[in-house]
């Protein structure tokens, strides 16, 4: 049969349903010895214990079939939130900070967000796309197969609208990989042009800039960077009620560098996600569990930033549903590293090894609104899945920063190590 794939001989490991889950719910994964997974067309038709006697990988009646010797099977990562569109880098920056400057005092005095605003408003879409594509390649050897991106270096009309059509054209190619989820970030800072105008600011985003994305189907989420110095608990509110009546999902960066309310606000507005969170409060941690918010954590920016880790062990025990993703951007996290993810938010934020994978993959799809397609390995979901090289899903943190993913299956294709060089 054309465009199926089985695999067979694989220990399926993977949570399962198509809501968030919260809690103690984290930990509770579906195991699958000796398993079976049908796609067909790309849909994923059959899980479950091995139907017949496969011998080795290969094609047998024009199905092909791929023996994975009892490794473990995990559903496609899912990193819920990156920056991944940007013109330039920020290395002096990183070398300021080693020498004991803060992200904010650089952001203050013109460097930080404003310097990729520069760099990439002077970018083409064609280099663009480009470097975006080499960022998204490196991601897929990771196991990513679906990944958030924003906007939010142009804040200007044309720049936007620059950075969400790279990210509409690569999700358009037959050769695509990895299907982004795009995010519109107008509110990542307040442009020059705009200095201490926010309320204008804030009215161009909402009369100009978000019918046109909506209009012309450029986005799907929008976030704001609510933050001290930055948009206000106010200025958010007011964007992101704005941004729901208008259909979009909203999102938050929250508490991030300062304890502002920005969980509690992600709460009462019922937000997808509430990311960062470095300084949540006791109440914002209720208010997303209250509320259905997946609490989005992002280690790898607390670690290159040198700041303490969100409390991730206690936002799951108060009944949060986490999900984990890189931050991958220019200035803050220049990482998009899953295994470092992994490791740190075991090592340092407390998650076991199965409330990393539920948050990687179900949770990190609820955090973008796919969990009914994606994020587990579930009759009727797409076919994205992740082979690891080994039968032991332990080898998950014990990687620390190296990569244990031998193969990766997108809409059904079988991607090995070798072919993805
Ligand atoms: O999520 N905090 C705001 N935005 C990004 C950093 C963006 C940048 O530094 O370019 C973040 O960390
Ligand atoms: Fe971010």
């Amino acid at each position: 049969m054309k465009d199926c794939l089985i695999l067979f001989n694989a220990r399926i490991v993977t949570p399962t349903g198509t809501i968030s889950r919260k809690g103690k719910e984290m930990s509770q994964l579906t195991v699958i010895e000796n398993g079976e997974v049908e796609i067909q067309n790309g849909i994923i038709t059959y899980v479950g214990e091995k139907r017949h006697k496969y011998q080795g990988s290969g094609l047998y009646d024009g199905i092909q079939h791929q023996n994975l010797h009892g490794r473990c099977l995990l559903p496609g990562f899912v990193d819920s939130h990156t920056h991944l569109v940007f013109g330039g880098l920020r290395a002096e920056e990183f070398s300021w900070r080693l020498k004991g400057e803060s992200y904010m005092s650089i952001m203050n005095r013109g460097g930080g967000i404003a310097s990729t605003v520069d760099a990439t408003r002077k970018t083409s879409l064609k280099d663009l796309r480009e470097s975006t594509g080499g960022l998204l390649k490196k991601m897929f050897s990771m196991g990513v197969t679906t990944v958030e991106g924003k906007s939010g270096y142009g804040l200007d009309f044309d720049t936007e609208v620059k950075q969400l059509q790279v990210m509409k054209s690569l999700n358009e190619m037959d050769t695509k990989r990895v299907d982004i989820v795009p995010t519109f970030l107008g509110a990542h800072a307040v442009p020059l042009e705009y200095k201490g105008r926010n309320k204008d600011y804030i009215d161009f985003l909402i009369n100009v800039m978000l019918p046109y994305v909506k209009s012309h189907d450029l986005a799907e989420n929008c976030d704001v960077f609510c933050e001290k110095g930055v948009f206000s608990i106010k200025d958010s509110r007011r964007l992101l009620k704005a941004a729901q009546e208008q259909g979009f999902n909203v999102k938050i960066h929250a508490d991030e560098i300062v304890s502002l309310g920005g969980a509690e606000l992600a709460g009462e507005l019922h937000a997808l996600s509430a990311d960062h969170l470095l300084h949540a409060s006791n109440a914002g941690i209720k208010a997303m569990a209250e509320n259905g918010v997946v609490a989005t954590l992002l280690p790898l920016t607390a670690f290159a930033l040198k700041e303490h880790y969100a409390r991730g062990r206690e936002m799951i025990d108060a009944g949060c549903a986490v999900a984990l993703a890189t931050d991958l951007n220019p200035g803050s996290c220049f990482s998009g590293s899953i295994p470092l993810t992994i490791a740190l938010a075991c090592i340092y934020m407390g998650l076991s090894i199965e409330e990393v994978i539920t948050a990687l993959t179900l949770n990190g799809a609820a955090a973008v609104n796919r969990a009914d397609s994606i994020g587990t390995i579930e009759v009727s979901k797409k076919g994205d899945c992740v082979v690891l090289n080994s039968d032991d899903y332990n080898i998950l943190p014990y990687y620390v920063g190296m990569n244990c993913v031998l193969a990766v299956v997108k809409n059904g294709n079988y991607y090995s190590e070798k072919r993805n060089k």
